[in-house]
């Protein structure tokens, strides 16, 4: 398409050429052309973490309050681009326009959030245990922080880390997913155009392999103080032994296989529900998309029969018309898919669509929005009779797949839930509070939801997960400040001698003999 825009990486506010040219298309859509991207190499992300480094100083000088005043500036540069944001993200990874209007919203609600933290970045005045001594505890910036993220929340979970960390006075070298750039070109426009200095953030273009070379050399040189990531758990394990060797903590936000445990009680209309959504909302490629049904036995007929139901009406397709799900987000993510739809094996029994595989005027799927040659459209499928031991019950399968598992007694839901060993999100359906609240403290994931789905969680409470599914960071919410910034403490004696802590404290003498 003759009017795409050329990308490049954007360091210093410069773009920066050079490197091979690779097409984007839109993965719903595979002839339109959403951009042409120069690719940096790993020399490229060194300069953008060295330019972010020598940025920061001037950036952690400017007071918090006009800090935070520039993030509330991005958040209505971004509120009044909400529509073409979304129709972008929409157009070059495909999830459906109403997900990516809620996505934009994310960034919105993070950058209200954190504009005011601007004006607290509370330290503490403590008490000391001398007289004349006072303490102190004031909240420093990380320093330099590679932001690398994944491309099925484009937007949102960029904003997550920069947002926080640009308040707290860090700089970022942000590397979004490969398939994500036009998305990821606009964000930075719009952080420049709310008068965030230009070496604040650098934006680098650059595939997997060239980021980690990049990485590990801008680590050795002391460029960075912090890394942010969002992708696989096979990833953020070698990002995180990298990290260890330079003492640096990462955040990690990793794979999930979410649990959604139905109790006998529950309100079956509404755990279907909430399964479609978490289950197939962006082809099930989120982090939180429903990972295993897991439902008891004296209701999992109906259950499954339900959730058929619903499925095999549900619209997919266009992700710009009324559909449930859109595109698999990238050829990469489709070829992914195939192979763990090898994994349906015959004890296994397939529901949901008329196929499975690829959607097209030969595989085809009822109701289908659009031309399915078009794009990447792959059939969803019901996997029944998923026992422990399965691949598909083990392996986050990023896909729209619901694998469904059956249980009898409530400790063989618990082993259920958490026996694949990720801990990101997790769902129960119940109307009885015991079981919510033993759930609650015997799930390993770092979130839980009652009578709603393992998606959509608000853009300020703790985010993250546990085991495979991260190193227990959590984003978001005030509780993201203790990853982007470090606690100093501070000791003013103003006794004008030296008073020695532990050895010149006044005694106060108890009777230890005293009985009443
Ligand atoms: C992710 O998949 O990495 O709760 C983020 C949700 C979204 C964020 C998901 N608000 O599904």
């Amino acid at each position: 398409m003759a009017n795409a825009p050329e990308l490049s990486s954007r360091i210093d506010g410069h773009r920066v050429g050079g490197g091979e040219i690779v097409e984007l298309r839109s993965p719903a859509d595979l002839d339109d052309v959403v951009a042409t991207v120069a690719l940096g190499d790993a020399d490229t992300f060194v300069r953008g973490a060295a330019a972010a480094a020598a940025a920061q100083a001037a950036w952690a000088a400017t007071p918090a309050p006009v800090r935070g005043v520039a993030i509330g500036d991005l958040g209505r540069i971004v509120a009044q681009n909400k529509d073409a944001l979304a129709r972008l993200v929409t157009r070059e990874i495909g999830k459906p326009l109403p997900e990516a209007l809620g996505e934009v919203q994310e960034v919105i609600d993070t950058c209200v959030f954190f504009a005011s933290e601007g004006r607290r970045l509370y330290g503490q005045t403590v008490p000391s245990e001398m007289p004349d001594k006072q303490l102190f505890t004031f909240r420093e910036p990380v320093g330099t922080m590679a932001v690398i993220t994944a491309g099925n929340f484009p937007i949102a979970v960029p904003s997550w880390y920069i947002v926080p960390a640009l308040v707290a006075g860090n700089t970022v070298v942000w590397k979004p997913a490969e398939y994500a750039p036009a998305i990821a070109d606009a964000f930075a426009r719009c952080i420049q155009a709310a008068g965030i200095p230009s070496g604040v953030v650098q934006l680098v273009l650059t595939d997997g392999e060239q980021t980690g070379i990049g990485l590990e050399r801008a680590l050795e040189a002391g460029h960075l103080h912090k890394v942010g990531f969002t992708g696989s758990s096979a990833v953020g394990r070698d990002i995180a032994a990298l990290c260890g060797r330079h003492l640096v903590t990462p955040t990690l936000e990793l794979g999930g296989k979410n649990p959604l445990v139905v109790m006998p009680d529950a309100d079956l209309d509404l755990a279907v529900e909430g399964s479609l959504f978490s289950g197939f909302g962006t082809a099930g490629q989120r982090c939180t998309s429903l990972g295993v049904a897991i439902v008891h036995e004296s209701v999992h007929d109906d259950y499954l029969a339900r959730f058929t139901a619903a499925l095999e009406g549900a619209a997919v397709g266009d992700p710009f018309g009324p559909v449930l799900f859109g595109p698999m987000i990238s050829r990469r993510f489709a070829d992914g898919f195939d192979r763990w739809l090898e994994e349906i094996q015959p004890h296994h029994r397939t529901s949901g669509s008329q196929g499975t595989g690829r959607i097209t005027t030969d595989n085809p799927r009822d109701g289908f929005v659009g031309d399915p040659d078009k794009g990447l459209f792959w059939h969803p499928v019901i996997v029944d009779g998923v026992r422990a031991d399965d691949t598909l019950y083990l392996n986050e399968t990023f896909g729209p797949i619901v694998p469904v598992a059956t249980f009898g007694d409530f400790d063989e839901a618990i082993a259920l839930a958490n026996g694949h060993g990720y801990g990101l999100s997790s769902a129960i359906y119940t109307n009885d509070p015991k079981s919510a609240f033993r759930f609650r403290e015997q799930v390993s994931a770092g979130m839980v939801s009652v009578n709603n789905s393992t998606s959509g969680a608000e853009a300020h409470l703790p985010f993250g997960g546990n085991g495979k599914s991260g190193n227990g960071a959590r984003q978001s919410g005030i509780w993201m400040l203790d990853q982007v910034t470090r606690w100093q403490s501070m000791n003013w004696d103003f006794s004008g001698k030296l008073q020695k802590a532990q050895m010149d404290v006044v005694e106060i003498e108890a009777d230890f003999d005293f009985t009443i």
